[in-house]
C-alpha cells in the first residue's frame, strides 16, 4: 500500500459507525467515548463543518477508511475538531493530505487562523501538527473530563495569492 493509493473524498452517511470507531479507538481511548455514530452523522450533515476521510482504494469492503478529519469553520477561524490516521497507515503522509486539503479549503473560504485542541501527553501528535505548522498557545488543564490536559494550537492562514488580471482589450 502506498499514500498513492488513498483518495481524499468528502464523508457519506454510511461512514459515519467507522469514523466514529477511529475516534473511539484512536483519539479517545480512556477518556470515553463523546464521538459516537449519531454525532458523527451530525457533523457529516453540517453546512458548516467539513468530515474528510482518507479511502484505502485498495480494500473495497465499507469501512476501508485509512483515516479522516472533521473541521468546523466560522467566519475568520476554524476548529480542527478531531484527525486520525489508522496505525496501519502511518508515516505515509496521509494526515499531512488530510490536514492540508482542509487548510486549502479555509484559506478558499477567507478564514484567518485554524485552532485545535489535543491531549497534552500525545508526543506524536505533538510532533505532527508542529511539523504542519502549527504553534503551541496554552495548556488547558482539566480540558478532558476534568481528568488529562488539552494543548491548544494555532495556525495562521494565509490570503490566497491574488493573480494579477492582465487581460487588454484588443487594439
Ligand atoms: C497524528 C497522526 C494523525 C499523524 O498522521 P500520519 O498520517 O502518520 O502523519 P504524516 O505521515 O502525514 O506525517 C507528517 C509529518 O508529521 C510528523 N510526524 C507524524 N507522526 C509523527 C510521530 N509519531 N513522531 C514524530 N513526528 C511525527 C513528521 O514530521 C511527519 O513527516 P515525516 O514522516 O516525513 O517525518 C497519527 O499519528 C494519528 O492518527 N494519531 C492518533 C490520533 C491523534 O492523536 N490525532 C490527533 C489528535 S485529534
Amino acid at each position: 500500500m502506498t499514500a498513492h493509493a488513498i483518495t481524499l473524498r468528502l464523508a457519506v452517511t454510511r461512514d459515519a459507525r467507522a469514523i466514529a470507531e477511529m475516534s473511539r479507538d484512536l483519539i479517545e481511548s480512556g477518556l470515553g467515548w463523546k464521538y459516537d455514530a449519531g454525532r458523527i452523522l451530525h457533523a457529516i450533515d453540517d453546512r458548516e463543518t467539513v468530515t474528510l476521510v482518507a479511502s484505502d482504494e485498495g480494500r473495497r469492503s465499507l469501512g476501508a477508511l485509512a483515516g479522516f478529519a472533521i473541521m468546523e469553520f466560522g467566519e475568520d477561524r476554524a476548529h480542527l475538531v478531531l484527525l486520525a490516521v489508522r496505525p496501519t497507515h502511518r508515516r505515509r503522509g496521509i494526515g499531512r493530505r488530510l490536514l492540508e486539503w482542509l487548510v486549502q479549503s479555509a484559506r478558499t473560504a477567507g478564514v484567518r487562523s485554524l485552532h485545535l485542541e489535543l491531549r497534552a501527553n500525545n508526543e506524536a501528535a505533538r510532533a505532527f501538527y508542529r511539523a504542519m505548522g502549527f504553534s503551541e498557545t496554552i495548556l488547558v488543564p482539566g480540558y478532558y473530563r476534568g481528568r488529562e490536559s488539552a494543548l491548544r494550537m494555532i495556525r495562521m492562514v494565509s490570503k490566497p495569492v491574488e493573480v494579477p488580471f492582465l487581460w487588454q482589450p484588443p487594439k
